[in-house]
């Protein structure tokens, strides 16, 4: 099935932003999601309306590729690999992100879990932004992709926390019991991070261990945003003092 996911918007003609894109790696249950949350919050865009972010953080999981009939039934088994590159739909991701680079407006399906599929009644629009957070597990796999961000950041925690994690978590906001849980992370998760994600890392700028916890890692990354948000304030304000100046000399 084709989904038109971009309706081609800018943020208008004077005012087009081209992100900083910054991408998330690192295993299941690393704390990416949880990072990217605060960073969001320390800079204050969190609680804000989401059309007025500066910051915007999108996850990998909204270019997951649409099951089969046949594959959905795996998948509710445990029994699909969801870790694998070939789960992405790598075009669709490579494209949402040049468009976002050119400071359109994209929307994207939100994800969900319990189904295992992308949810179009459910589409997350993303306004320009003058910084995107991109995090996934594969998020640097693809060359393609991983070429476009200005900044990489691997989520780094111990596959002992991570299991300890995930467990608790896919049970209780993914609707998936212990067996199905254990029987995918060893037949699927654990080797797919072992060929697909761990070797990833070396192609990150700044390494995150400890995730979430790593408060000191994260205090600098968000001072590092902060900075680039400011800088783009500045400049911002002086092409509005600019395009002023002339319109009053004309
Ligand atoms: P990821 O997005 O990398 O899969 P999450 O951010 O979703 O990881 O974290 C996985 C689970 O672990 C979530 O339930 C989250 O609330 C929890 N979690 C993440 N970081 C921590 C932490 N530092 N301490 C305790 N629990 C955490
Ligand atoms: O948030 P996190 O990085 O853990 O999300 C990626 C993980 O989600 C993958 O390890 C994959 O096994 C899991 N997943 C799943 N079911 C889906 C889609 C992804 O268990 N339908
Ligand atoms: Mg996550």
């Amino acid at each position: 099935m084709e989904h038109n996911l971009h309706n081609g918007d800018t943020a208008g003609k004077d005012e087009v932003k081209s992100p900083f894109l910054i991408g998330v790696a690192g295993g299941t249950a690393s704390g990416k999601s949880t990072v990217c949350k605060k960073i969001m919050e320390q800079l204050g865009q969190a609680e804000m309306d989401h059309t007025q972010r500066q910051v915007v953080a999108i996850s990998q999981d909204s270019f997951y590729r649409e099951l089969t009939a046949a594959e959905k039934l795996k998948a509710q088994k445990g029994l699909f690999n969801f870790d694998h590159p070939d789960a992405f739909n790598e075009e669709l991701m490579f494209d949402t992100l040049q468009l976002i680079l050119k400071g359109h407006k994209v929307k994207i399906p939100s994800y969900d879990y319990r189904t295992n599929s992308l949810d179009f009644e459910n589409m997350l629009v993303i306004y320009p932004a003058d910084v995107v957070l991109f995090e996934g597990i594969l998020v640097f796999y693809f060359p393609k992709i991983r070429d476009l961000f200005h900044m990489k950041l691997f989520v780094d925690t111990d596959s002992d926390t991570r299991l300890a994690r995930r467990v608790p978590r896919d049970i209780n906001e993914r609707g998936r019991d212990l067996d199905a849980v254990l029987t995918q992370y060893m037949t699927f998760v654990k080797p797919a991070f072992e060929e697909f994600c761990s070797p990833t890392k070396k192609f990150a700028d700044v390494i995150i261990p400890r995730g979430a916890d790593n408060t000191v890692a994260i205090d600098l990354i968000v001072h590092h945003i902060g900075e680039i948000l400011a800088a783009t304030n500045i400049a911002q304000h002086n092409n509005t003092v600019r395009t002023a100046a002339s319109s009053m000399k004309r």
